[in-house]
């Protein structure tokens, strides 16, 4: 039998473990991630599971033979909620506890590194999917220059040899949902249908640094100017193109040297957008592309095009989407709802290698990334319990 009181208990001490207010901190190998891992391991290991950390940091609480994988990540935006990955992984931590006890069926358990992009998104399950090999992931580095080779020496003697996908019969994710569909109606569970696909670059503005009080409005070479004049007509632009589930954001400025009396010479800025069509994303791309050019040519600014990152729109697999269906009906008749996931997650990755589906609950007033971001107690209840019934463990 799964205990909601014992989930509900370990999913406040996964909250502990770099937590800010009401918010958490806990990026990929900072001293609280790693904490947070330890006792993860040690959890997963009083559960019965074999525990085994991978070069990436992905962490593993594996079942004798062929299992089930259940999972989520544990590291956290910057400055991020208490339930982004955490609970996918707590539920998964209690199901295969509540199926060890039950004497089956074989569950194990998953929580990957860096979802949350501190090196570049989803890198440890791109690198266990071998979307991306390792030296590729290595060469990555933060804001902050610290490449993910290094930052994961601190690893140091945990790091076992790989996990096999080929163990594993399939994957499934239960995960807040991040936005505002299940709030605003009221329902308690979203099976996911499909993720979006999304592209990301890093790109560079350069002008000419100069004084904010003698420099002539004409003659000025403004980097800041050309990202904000960039901004608005892109957002003109893509008015043709888009779709209301098309999304694009600017989420990360650098202006230097970002002083009040300095025009500024340089910004850079990620330019991040997403779609569920592999091919609107690629129209989006053309147009974010010439209007870079066009706003550089005009202003004389110097342009750099960082590398284009990305993953593909992916969907779920129907006969696992069946299983959770039923699971839903049963837990939450007449309160679920089948919905596209814009938030993007692991499962896209591990959906190269096995049978992958998702399941959501409800985010508070639609927030998450935020430090407000909740669910109510009862739903994060409702969502273990479909995910226990969908991987045929007792509720
Ligand atoms: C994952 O956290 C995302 O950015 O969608
Ligand atoms: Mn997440
Ligand atoms: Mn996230």
């Amino acid at each position: 039998m799964i205990d909601a009181s014992r989930f509900l208990a370990d999913l406040h001490q996964l909250r502990s473990f770099g937590a800010t207010g009401t918010g958490v901190v806990r990026p990929a190998f900072s001293p609280p991630d790693i904490l947070a891992r330890d006792w993860l391991a040690a959890r997963m290991q009083d559960a019965g599971l074999s525990v085994q950390f991978d070069a990436m940091g992905n962490l593993f609480g594996l079942a004798e033979g062929k299992s089930l994988l259940l999972g989520s990540h544990s590291d956290t935006q910057p400055t991020g909620g208490w339930l982004d990955g955490a609970l996918g992984v707590i539920a998964a931590l209690e199901v295969a506890r509540a199926a060890r006890a039950a004497g089956g069926p074989a569950i194990s358990v998953v929580s990957f590194q860096d979802e949350e992009g501190r090196f570049g998104g989803t890198t440890g399950s791109a690198v266990w999917t071998e979307m991306m090999t390792v030296a590729e992931a290595d060469a990555v580095a933060d804001t902050d220059g610290v490449t993910l080779a290094e930052a994961r020496q601190v690893l140091g003697d945990r790091v076992g040899p790989d996990v096999d996908p080929a163990r594993f019969t399939g994957f499934i994710e239960l995960h807040i949902e991040q936005g505002p569909t299940l709030d605003a109606a009221g329902e308690q569970i979203g099976l996911v249908t499909d993720i979006v696909g999304y592209r990301e670059m890093m790109v560079t503005f350069s002008g000419q640094q100069n004084h904010a009080g003698t420099t002539p409005m004409a003659l000025r070479r403004d980097a800041f100017q050309g990202l904000s004049a960039f901004n608005s007509r892109l957002n003109d632009r893509l008015r043709n193109v888009v779709t209301p589930q098309s999304v694009w954001t600017i989420g990360h400025v650098q202006v230097a040297p970002n002083a009040a009396s300095i025009v500024p010479g340089q910004v850079r800025f990620s330019m991040q957008w997403r779609d569920g069509s592999a091919d609107r994303l690629g129209r989006m791309e053309a147009v974010i592309t010439e209007t870079l050019a066009e706003v550089a040519a005009e202003m004389g600014l110097g342009l750099d095009q960082g590398a284009v990152l990305g993953l593909e729109p992916v969907a779920m697999d129907p006969t696992l989407r069946t299983r959770l269906e039923a699971a839903a009906e049963a837990v939450a008749p007449g309160r679920w709802r089948s919905m596209q996931s814009g938030a993007l997650h692991d499962a896209t990755n591990v959906a190269r290698l096995m049978p992958v589906a998702m399941l959501f609950v409800p985010s508070i007033g639609g927030i998450s990334h935020a430090f407000e971001e909740d669910t109510a107690e009862v739903d994060l209840v409702a969502g273990l319990q479909v995910l226990a019934h969908a991987a045929g463990v007792h509720t």
